[in-house]
């Protein structure tokens, strides 16, 4: 880390953050950063350093300081995922900058374009109540935002390792289902490991977004073909779908025929590729996934990289 690097920081913090003009320098300074951890030349010091330079801007008080610090200590967790969905800023000025600066990056407006993807995924499931599976629901505001007045009787499952993640879900989904006088889908959360997660009856639809990034590639695949083998063969139609950057699957068995639907091409601005998130202070990044020849393993699987 050289004077001339923490001194663009430093440059950056005290006008309050990054104005636009100053986006492509920054993420090219996160860039190199980025790199110098991978190739393990960013020392305890220097991220001390790092640190100490970022002041606040580097706390929960921010997005990006709450990606990196991980309270709860793992990346993607229900809170800094839902503050992404909210658009969530900083409540003082002198470090909103740095939090606008978070939302217009490829990667959150990627996590919030699929769940507008779910919900157009379970509206094309019609109006007969269906079952479905959310796999790693996290805050589950996709399920929130889905909900409302005229939708479906389906029943969902949202299943999640954290418990703190399933409490935090549970009460926003409540506060939904009330100002719906109760007029909402059957939902039914479980505190669960999706690798183990083993069910009684099969689903319509399972849904899984931003957990295939946490696999290896061994676990990866033997995920999905566990949950393949979960999906309803009632309705005939088996479609796969699985969009690779931003780790999202789903897997659908709904309509007439046999056959593996491969998904549109150029329909969806989404999913980008992930960047420009801080390193963590362990170092640890979300895995960019090239995984193509695995997809291929599985036989007739749809796959997309949009
Ligand atoms: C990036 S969040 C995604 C949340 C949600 N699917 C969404 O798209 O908004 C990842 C979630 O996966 C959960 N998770 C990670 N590994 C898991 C596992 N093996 N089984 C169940 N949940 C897991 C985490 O607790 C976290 O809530």
């Amino acid at each position: 880390m050289t004077k001339t690097d923490l001194d663009f920081i430093r440059h950056l913090v005290a006008k309050g953050g990054p104005d636009v003009e100053d986006y492509p320098d920054f993420e090219a300074w996160v860039s190199r950063l980025k790199q110098g951890t991978d190739a393990g030349l960013v020392s305890e010091t220097d991220k001390r350093q790092i640190e100490q330079v970022f002041g606040d801007a580097l706390t929960c008080e921010t997005m990006q300081g709450f990606a990196y610090r991980k309270p709860h200590g793992y990346p993607g967790d229900f809170e800094i995922i839902d503050r992404i969905y909210t658009h969530w800023k900083s409540p003082r000025e002198d470090l909103r900058k740095w939090d606008d600066y978070f939302h217009q990056q490829v990667a959150p407006e990627a996590v919030r374009n699929r769940k507008n993807v779910f919900c157009r995924c379970i509206d094309d499931l019609g109006q007969v109540p269906k079952r479905i599976l959310n796999l790693a629901s996290g805050p589950a505001r996709d399920v929130y935002d889905w909900m409302g007045p005229e939708k479906p009787r389906h029943h969902i499952t949202c299943l999640d390792m954290d418990p703190k993640s399933v409490q935090y879900a549970k009460e926003l989904v409540r506060e939904k289902h009330q100002s719906l006088n109760g007029n909402s889908p059957d939902i039914t959360f479980i505190v669960g490991n999706a690798v183990r997660y083993r069910a009684a009856q099969k689903y319509d639809l399972i849904w899984s977004g931003g957990l295939f990034d946490y696999f290896s590639d061994r676990v990866f695949v033997a995920m999905l073909k566990k949950f393949r083998s979960m999906i309803n063969p009632g309705g005939g139609n088996y479609g796969w779908k699985f969009w690779k950057q931003q780790s999202i699957a789903s897997v659908h068995g709904i309509g007439g025929g046999m056959g593996f639907r491969a998904p549109n091409r150029g329909t969806a601005s989404w999913p980008r590729p992930f960047g420009g998130c801080l390193p963590g202070p362990r170092g640890d990044h979300q895995r960019r996934i090239r995984r193509k020849p695995l997809l291929a393993d599985l036989g007739g699987i749809g796959w997309s990289c949009i």
